[in-house]
């Protein structure tokens, strides 16, 4: 009868089986450089959006917030192109979320501007009266905390250099700290006096927030472009 006769070799031939298809199929993809190609046009955080984006975690805006748009009419009718695998490459961890008591935010970078951000934050009802979400003003009294910064963007895997980081740093610093700053009277007006020529981590949630699908948009319009180049015969499709 070979093998069905001798229950305990069959026991032991399936487990290294499974195991080994467990292995083949599960384990062996982690280690493997990249099952999902990554677009040229998904780009890393900046130095600056990271920091944004840990604030975003710590203040738990993830629990009303989702950053997944599914491949619904109505969704993509609401709030843009459906969310694509390669978008999440550098999201560790995702924040796709499971409740929207507030809307989606996987494409907010570039619906508003700099200064919508700033009031929006410091106090919601004031643009959004019926709004719910809570006021987070006393995140442009914190200076942005950037001591880890170069170990988070090391150990992400992002390839900066400690220069190239810094350098980001300063020049977001710089940047909304310009008298031509477009947003510049609301940044002054929400940011206490001693923390106007620093950045405060209100500064890096909104550089954060403006990232958020901005890579996708180009994505979308690289892809268009492409697509109209091939059928005029100019080039292969990306
Ligand atoms: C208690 C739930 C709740 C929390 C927590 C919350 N929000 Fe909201 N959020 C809402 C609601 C509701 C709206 C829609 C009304 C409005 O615009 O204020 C909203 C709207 C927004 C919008 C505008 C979206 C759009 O497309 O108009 C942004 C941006 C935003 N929230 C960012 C944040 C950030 C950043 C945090 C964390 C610091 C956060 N939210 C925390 C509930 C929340």
């Amino acid at each position: 009868m070979g093998i069905y006769s001798k229950p305990a070799l069959f026991a032991l031939l399936s487990v290294v089986l499974i195991l080994a298809g467990t292995f083949v199929t599960t384990i062996l993809p982690i280690y493997m450089p990249s099952t999902q190609p990554v677009s040229r046009y998904i780009k890393p955080y900046t130095a600056v959006e990271l920091e944004g984006r840990d604030i975003y975690i710590r203040e738990g805006c993830n629990n009303c917030h989702t950053q997944t748009v599914r491949p619904l009419r109505t969704e993509v009718a609401r709030y843009g192109e459906y969310s694509k695998p390669e978008e999440f490459a550098y999201d560790r961890p995702h924040l796709w979320g499971s409740r929207r008591t507030g809307p989606d935010l996987a494409r907010v970078g570039g619906k508003y501007p700099d200064a919508w951000h700033y009031q929006h934050l410091s106090d919601p009802a004031s643009v959004s009266p019926v709004s719910n979400m809570p006021a987070y003003g006393w995140l442009a009294g914190r200076r942005l905390d950037t001591g880890y910064t170069f170990r988070k963007v090391s150990v992400l895997g992002y390839g900066y250099s400690r220069q190239e980081v810094t350098e980001q740093i300063d020049s977001y610093r710089v940047r909304v700290t310009a008298p031509d700053y477009p947003a510049r009277d609301v940044r002054s007006r929400v940011t206490p006096p001693e923390f106007r020529n620093y950045l405060t981590e209100m500064d890096a949630l909104v550089a954060y927030l403006q990232k958020l699908g901005r890579d996708v948009k180009e994505l979308e319009q690289g892809r268009q472009v492409a697509l109209q180049e091939n059928e005029s015969g100019k080039s292969e499709v990306q």
